[in-house]
């Protein structure tokens, strides 16, 4: 049995699709902390961080949606020094990534409540927050605009909601060369298909105009490539394609891992994957 796809050259046929199952949250937790070891993207977003929150006055109130381990605000208190939040309010379905956010704002001694479940159009909420931060958590939600209009609703006058996510290249471009070739087993929990382009063009659907900048960011993958490192490297690529990718046949394997080593640039003797993160910034007028 072959399959045509839509949208390709005639003669593109694929083989019966490859039964892999999709990261389940535990997996989906271990290889992020992969993915993160690696990127060099955490600076970069903390410093557009500080560029678009530099309205806040100590005491602010903040709604952290998709929080994962806290590692943004970790960074971030450190960075802000004597402004922090009087209140933090996260939503974080990830049961590993919750008791990690938990240790986080004890450390950080942050009144917080910690709501360990999804945040979702039905959340109620009331208008209370000067601060909405989305960082990378948008590629969960079935429709990334409406949700980031539903947690700008809980603003308060001169407030902002900004998202961190993805831009329209690396990763997302990636996923949907391979999509096709495979078929899932179980449900993919994050979906790399959205990046900030849909988010915009949802926004703007709603008749929203975002700023938006798309921030420089590397991911670097020195010595990922080596044979030594094929077990990091199988996580990394499990966590861009939210699947196990050890469970597919290895000439898939080949083509992805060609993909992303195809993708990388030298420089100053290190490897690194241009995957430019966006930030996606909406701001309330006061009054
Ligand atoms: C890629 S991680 C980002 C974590 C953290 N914000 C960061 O930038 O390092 C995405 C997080 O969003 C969480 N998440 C997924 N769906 C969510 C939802 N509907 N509401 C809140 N968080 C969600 C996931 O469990 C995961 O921890």
């Amino acid at each position: 049995m072959t399959h045509f796809m839509a949208n390709q050259p005639e003669g593109f046929i694929i083989m019966p699709k490859i039964a892999v199952p999709s990261l389940n949250s535990r997996r989906y937790a271990e290889t992020f902390a992969v993915f993160v070891e690696h990127s060099l993207e955490y600076p970069q977003m903390l410093d557009e961080l500080v560029r678009v929150t530099q309205f806040l006055r100590d005491g602010f109130r903040l709604l952290d949606i998709g929080a994962g381990t806290g590692l943004l605000i970790r960074s971030w208190s450190e960075r802000f020094g004597s402004i922090r939040p009087g209140r933090y309010v996260a939503f974080e379905p990830n049961p590993q990534h919750v008791e990690c956010l938990l240790a986080t704002v004890a450390e950080l001694e942050v009144d917080h409540d910690i709501q360990a479940r999804p945040f979702t159009l039905d959340t109620p909420l009331s208008k209370e927050f000067d601060l909405a931060l989305f960082s990378h958590s948008l590629y969960w939600m079935p429709d990334p605009a409406l949700h980031m209009l539903h947690a700008a609703s809980a603003l308060v006058g001169g407030g902002a909601a900004l998202a961190f996510l993805g831009g329209p290249y690396g990763v997302h471009a990636m996923f949907p060369l391979f999509e096709p070739f495979i078929e899932r087993t179980t449900p993919m929990l994050q979906n790399n298909a959205i990046s900030s382009h849909e988010l915009v063009h949802g926004l703007r659907s709603y008749g929203v105009e975002p700023e938006v900048r798309i921030l420089p960011t590397p991911i670097d993958l020195t010595g990922l490539f080596e044979p030594s490192a094929a077990p990091q490297l199988a996580e990394f690529i499990s966590f861009c394609m939210q699947l196990e990718f050890t469970r597919l046949p290895a000439w898939l394997q080949a083509d992805m891992i060609q993909y992303v080593q195809g993708g990388c640039v030298p420089q100053n003797g290190r490897l690194y994957w241009y995957l430019p993160t966006a930030s996606v910034l909406l701001s309330l007028s006061k009054g």
